[in-house]
């Protein structure tokens, strides 16, 4: 065991503030012990700010509709491959109840971006008010892209209480190198604030393993989620998908996935070590790479959060973000039988029928 790495997990497990070259130290972690060291050392801090209960969210993924054209994305709008579809108000609710009935406390809506005023409304707006009158009705995180701050406050006065936007790579010449011109990192960091003008719980989040990225933009990518202290973290490894400009240039290779595979848990278990108290989710793209362990390895890592797939399976071959995504063809019943067994067999609990909100928001930001 290297010493000073040993020494530099100590102060991170204290809590120390740590400057972006430790951060990066810590991510960088060369050999196998010091991984197998940081992992546990980030799934102890986890236990004691947000225990051993694996908060669920329902994914519902509404509409693959999108008005932008990210290069690494297979539901950007230049793809005409893709099949679009934009679930009924009817579809939708229907999704939340069974979100509901499985114990999922809480619902995402996630959709490609559009900004018309149909979607806003009609389909978002619409689909916010019939979720909040159901009986025991869940919680609802929005995960629909860049918004003006009218339509954010508008999509909270109808409920919504958390809003995910990732920021994709904190480094703003990866994000200018990963999509088109009209795609502004500002926009990205003005929409990022007016989440928080309008006071949700904010999630953010980056790819990892993005072509060009280096550790130094990972560290940088841990400051900017403390600089801009939020609640909640999704990120996973960037994933090529065959029908992009980004998947033709980068294809995967067993090595490369393998690389990323171990990179996003050592992201997963720094942004434990530094940020603490936040929600931290175990995402799809782990699985992807990794469809036995990669949910749980993730949450055996620091995270705390999974989004069980609970929208009809009909439409899941047209949502296809990147190749490979899991749970394809499994429907939301049978999902969440393997999800318990699985969870209870690495000893965390899965907290069904509650909220799960993040500490941090009631600690920093009420
Ligand atoms: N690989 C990994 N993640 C991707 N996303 C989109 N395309 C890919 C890809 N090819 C992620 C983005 C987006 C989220 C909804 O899905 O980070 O914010």
């Amino acid at each position: 065991m290297n010493n000073s790495y040993n020494e530099l997990i100590c102060s991170a497990k204290k809590g120390k503030w740590l400057k972006r070259e430790d951060i990066a130290r810590l991510l960088e972690c060369s050999t196998v012990e010091n991984q197998v060291e940081l992992l546990s050392a980030a799934y102890e801090v986890k236990i004691q700010e947000v225990g051993k209960l694996v908060q669920l969210r329902g994914l519902i993924e509404l509409s693959n509709c999108c008005r932008c054209d990210c290069f690494y994305c297979g539901i950007r709008r230049s793809n005409l491959k893709n099949h679009r579809f934009t679930l009924s108000v009817k579809e939708i609710v229907e999704a939340a109840v069974r979100a509901r009935d499985f114990g999922y406390g809480s619902v995402v809506l996630q959709s490609g971006e559009r900004q018309d005023e149909d979607f806003v409304v009609n389909v978002i707006g619409e689909s916010l008010r019939k979720i909040g009158e159901l009986p025991n009705a869940p919680s609802v995180t929005l995960s629909c892209g860049e918004q003006s701050e009218e339509t954010y406050r508008y999509w909270k006065e109808q409920g919504a209480k958390r809003y995910l936007l990732r920021i994709e790579s904190s480094n703003p010449d990866i994000f200018h190198q990963i999509h088109p011109e009209e795609q502004s990192f500002t926009n990205r960091l003005t929409a990022l604030q007016r989440l928080r003008n309008v006071d949700y719980q904010v999630g953010t989040g980056v790819m990892i393993g993005l072509p060009g990225q280096t550790i130094e933009d990972l560290a940088g990518d841990i400051d900017f989620f403390r600089e801009m202290n939020v609640d909640m973290i999704g990120m996973g490894p960037y994933l090529s998908q065959a029908d992009t400009p980004m998947g033709k240039a980068y294809p995967n290779t067993p090595e490369s996935i393998k690389k990323r595979l171990n990179l996003s848990l050592r992201m997963i278990a720094v942004t434990r070590l530094v940020l603490r108290d936040v929600n931290i989710a175990s995402t799809t793209a782990l699985q992807a790479i990794d469809p036995l362990h990669g949910r749980e390895r993730g949450l055996l890592a620091g995270a705390n959060v999974l989004m069980p797939n609970v929208g009809d399976i009909s439409h899941r071959g047209d949502y296809q973000l990147y190749d490979n995504k899991p749970d394809i063809d499994e429907n939301g019943a049978e999902l969440r039988e393997k999800l318990t067994q699985s969870l209870l067999a690495i000893g965390e609990i899965p907290n069904f029928g509650v909220s799960g909100d993040p500490p941090h928001y009631y600690r920093h930001h009420r």
